[in-house]
């Protein structure tokens, strides 16, 4: 079955070389806003290393939905810039998708004024570190414009060239807020019931669709659990997954844990508390943060294909196109995958190590991959060259520089 990985796949209006994508990971090669040097090389070098699609990680659609100081928004001015990017990874012969979703109460690195949007209103532990102490619940008028947020944005992708986006709906962001129950106590038509609380997630998922759907390739990605007894279940995960199908997502890309609550279920692994420390800064307040909700996470130890039972549930339950993820190290992985009806395989760990993994299972099917679960890489999301495999040549030579278009080569 490793053979069907190579073949091409349609996503509505798209058509994907093959079936490897690289699932969206903080780069943090971008400075004020602006994607960099960095960002092109990553993503090219991805692309000619036989990624179908590569996926640019989160773009905040807009600039108040950013966690991060430097990080990507998308509004006029970017567009060019992404441009330059997302014209490499064509000339390399790959796509590219961009993640597009908002912080909501999950902003971590900057300070707001007033109170953060969310499902629900009070305290906001996510944004302690950082003053964002108090959040709100949105009201109907507030998601209303955050629908034309996303819409938005979601044409401005297509403007800068991207093949896809991929609405994110899991880890804590804005949208997971309303899907998962360990935010979101509402009890209007928005909260309660599994049906409820996807009720929003969905409604923007089908204006975009509706909007740029003709264009380009809609996608979510979803948590299959969050992966705490009082979080979101893979029960709930299926509902979310049939009204998301309903609604005309051309495929969704499985996930799951929260940032904050569930770092170690999300990566099938704990944090490596060293590389956060070197990284952040051991008595920096971020650091200590860290190094507290790491001593408090249960152990797990690493193995392959680690969200395999929840998304075998949902493979089930759908038809809609479903991008495996978690945990793919080996080309028999690839194969269980596709064997078992998954249409595309999302790696990023493993891709980060080795950007050309796709060429070298073909010629090597038996060779697995060099990614030893370090899980360092989660740490550079915070360094200031860029998130970077530090089993690869350094990110000092990288070239973390702005991306001027007009100085594009
Ligand atoms: C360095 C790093 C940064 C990440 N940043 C993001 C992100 O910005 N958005 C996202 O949806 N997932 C992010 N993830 C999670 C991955 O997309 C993926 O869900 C997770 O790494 C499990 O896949 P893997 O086993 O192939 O690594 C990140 C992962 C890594 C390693």
């Amino acid at each position: 079955m490793l053979d069907r990985a190579y073949e091409p796949l349609q996503l509505g209006p798209i058509t994907l070389p093959n079936r490897f994508i690289k699932a969206g990971a903080n780069e943090n090669m971008s400075m004020a806003g602006m994607p960099t040097r960095a960002m092109r090389m990553h993503h090219a070098e991805l692309a000619a290393g036989g990624v179908g699609m590569t996926t640019m990680a989160y773009l905040a659609v807009e600039k108040v939905g950013r966690t991060l100081p430097d990080q990507l928004w998308l509004n006029d001015a970017v567009v060019p810039e992404l441009r330059v990017v997302t014209d490499a990874v064509h000339d390399a012969g790959g796509k590219i998708a961009a993640q597009i979703t908002h912080g909501g109460s999950f902003v971590t690195g900057i300070f707001v004024p007033g109170r953060l949007q969310s499902s629900v209103s009070g305290f906001n532990p996510a944004g302690l570190l950082r003053g964002n102490i108090l959040r709100r619940a949105m009201n109907e008028d507030d998601m209303a414009r955050m629908v034309e947020a996303f819409v938005r944005a979601a044409e401005y992708c297509v403007a800068a060239g991207f093949d896809a986006v991929e609405i994110h709906m899991g880890h804590g962001y804005l949208l997971n807020q309303f899907l998962s129950p360990m935010d979101n106590q509402r009890e209007d038509a928005y909260g309660g019931s599994a049906e409820n609380r996807a009720r929003f997630p969905v409604r923007i998922l089908a204006a975009v669709k509706e909007k740029v759907g003709d264009r380009i390739a809609v996608l979510a990605k979803i948590n299959v659990s969050d992966g705490r007894s009082r979080g979101a279940t893979v029960e709930d995960a299926v509902v979310t997954a049939r009204l998301l199908e309903a609604a005309g997502a051309d495929m969704l890309v499985l996930s799951g844990g929260r940032n904050v609550e569930s770092g170690w279920f999300m990566f099938g692994s704990n944090m490596n508390l060293q590389a956060m420390q070197r990284v952040i800064g051991k008595w920096s307040l971020s650091g200590m943060a860290i190094a507290a909700t790491a001593k408090s996470a249960p152990r797990v130890d690493f193995r392959e294909l680690y969200f395999w039972e929840y998304s075998a549930r949902i493979r089930e339950q759908v038809a809609i196109p479903l991008a495996y993820l978690g945990g793919v190290k080996s080309a028999d992985n690839v194969a269980q995958c596709m064997a078992a009806g998954f249409d595309a395989v999302a790696l990023a760990r493993a891709l980060l190590r080795e950007p050309n993994l796709p060429q070298k299972w073909r010629e090597e099917p038996g060779e697995p991959s060099l990614c030893d679960n370090c899980n360092s890489c989660i740490a550079y999301i915070y360094h200031p060259a860029g998130t970077w495999c530090i089993h690869r040549p350094p990110n000092e030579i990288r070239d973390n520089q702005l991306l001027a278009s007009s100085q594009a080569d």
